[in-house]
């Protein structure tokens, strides 16, 4: 299995230490970027993305939970983002994001919160470079795994076999070694924070999800 880190719960003024011994070896680094307007949280903006940039030559992932996606995304793209996700639930003409992602040579994600299904973002998924199905109400790390993310995860698999469409299916909130292997066959990258960055054996977490 792929794996994205989320680097949100990481403590921040020292992530190039605390994050060393694994941050070459994961998939993604997984960018929460969040505005307290879509989500009751705020994270950290494009100028923190921009510094941590040098930190890794891992393509970052960045999912962006604001309120008003089309009017950053031109700052994300150039601070070094290789994919960037926006939700359907924000407030934006979602063809109009996709294509303004996709101008800035960047891959195109789109992301449904856990009351959102698949059938309301139908339309958009041929043009999608990744769906990001959230296991979580998102806003914050360290919560319980949803198991109604599954179900998505399957029918994004079929939709994608039966069309040929092109996205990878990621899944993100509470993913560990007892909840990913409940959905691992339907996925192609797993999201991860808490279980990988709050643990004190770093790399040993990374190897059992990597294993799956
Ligand atoms: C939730 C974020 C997730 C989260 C993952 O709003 O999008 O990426 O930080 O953290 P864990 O793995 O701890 O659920
Ligand atoms: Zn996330």
């Amino acid at each position: 299995m792929k794996v994205a880190l989320s680097i949100l719960t990481a403590d921040f003024m020292r992530v190039n230490d605390s994050l060393k011994e694994i941050i070459n070896d994961v998939d993604y680094v997984h960018m929460d970027i969040m505005d307290g307007e879509f989500v009751p949280n705020i994270s950290f903006g494009p100028a923190v993305v921009k510094s941590l940039r040098p930190m890794t030559k891992v393509p970052f992932d960045t999912h962006l939970m604001i309120l008003h996606p089309q009017n950053y995304i031109k700052q994300f793209a150039e601070a070094g983002s290789q994919y960037i996700t926006f939700h359907v639930e924000a407030d934006c003409d979602v063809m109009e994001t996709i294509n303004l992602i996709k101008s800035y040579g960047v891959k195109a994600g789109l992301s449904i919160k856990p009351n959102t299904t698949v059938e309301e973002i139908k339309k958009y998924l041929p043009y999608l470079d990744l769906v990001l199905v959230m296991s979580v109400e998102p806003g914050f790390g360290g919560q319980k795994f949803m198991v109604s993310a599954i179900d998505k995860c399957k029918e994004l698999k079929e939709l994608r076999e039966k069309n040929n469409y092109n996205y990878l299916i990621s899944v993100d909130g509470g993913i560990n070694d007892k909840t990913l292997p409940q959905i691992s066959k339907y996925l192609d990258l797993a999201v991860s924070g808490s279980y990988v960055c709050n643990a004190d054996n770093k790399k040993e977490r990374l190897e059992i999800l990597h294993n799956m």
